[in-house]
């Protein structure tokens, strides 16, 4: 019961100095979500950008949905400040706020639909009772914190186990989950991950490192559509 595919270029690996222009791009290149990846130097050690560059970028990206990825502790304070930024769906680390089910609550709230996101080490278990709240599960194929490292795949058997959870509720409710994969993912693996049972791909360093973004992206949802 996979939902309709979708591909969503990160630009942590676009060009920082000309973000506006690499986002109306991409969108133009087929992107259909713009993945933001929120690093904070505290929960990963990394650091990039925040609510007001968020907002900034929303008007190039046009139809295409803000997919905002928290990396950060604490969560709570930046969900109503990237809501007025214009996200569309705001997703956050269990480990990183002190109530999930509250914050959850908070994304809906403002109008966002919500993500829950599995580290590789993450159990899924986390999940189990906050499903009516979930819009879309992520499953970290990477550590999180730099964009281009290597798939790790023991998340291959960890989706097929999310999707089997996945499904299952929505036999049981009709509302329907997406169950999204961040790092990693390659024209060359998207096929086997789709397989296991993801509907939505974050892709950084395959679209943005290629010579034709356009080209990765086709071949991309092609791979997965297969
Ligand atoms: C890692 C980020 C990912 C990353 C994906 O912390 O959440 O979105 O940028 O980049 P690639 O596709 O290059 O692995
Ligand atoms: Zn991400």
């Amino acid at each position: 019961m996979r939902q309709p595919t979708m591909i969503a270029p990160s630009i942590l690996s676009a060009n920082f100095a000309r973000l506006g222009e690499d986002v109306a791009r991409v969108v133009s290149a087929g992107a259909d979500w713009i993945h933001f990846d929120v690093m904070d130097n505290h929960y990963v050690p990394n650091l990039t950008f925040g609510p007001m560059v968020c907002e900034a970028l929303r008007p190039f990206a046009g139809e295409a949905m803000m997919d905002v990825h928290l990396m950060v502790e604490p969560v709570d304070a930046l969900v109503p400040s990237f809501a007025r930024a214009g996200a569309g769906l705001i997703s956050f680390h269990p480990e990183a706020s002190r109530h999930v089910d509250r914050t959850l609550a908070m994304i809906r709230e403002q109008g966002c639909q919500t993500g829950l996101v599995f580290n590789p080490a993450t159990p899924l278990e986390w999940m189990d009772h906050v499903m009516d709240k979930l819009d879309l599960v992520m499953l970290m194929s990477v550590n999180p914190g730099f964009g281009g490292q290597s798939f790790i795949g023991s998340t291959l058997p960890k989706l097929r186990e999310a999707r089997r959870r996945i499904d299952a509720y929505v036999r049981e409710t009709g509302r329907p989950i997406r169950l999204e994969v961040d790092g990693g993912v390659k024209t060359d693996n998207i096929a086997a991950i789709a397989a296991a049972g993801a509907d939505t791909f974050v892709a950084g360093s395959a679209v943005f490192g290629s010579p034709d973004w356009g080209v990765t992206i086709a071949t991309l949802r092609a791979a997965a559509d297969h």
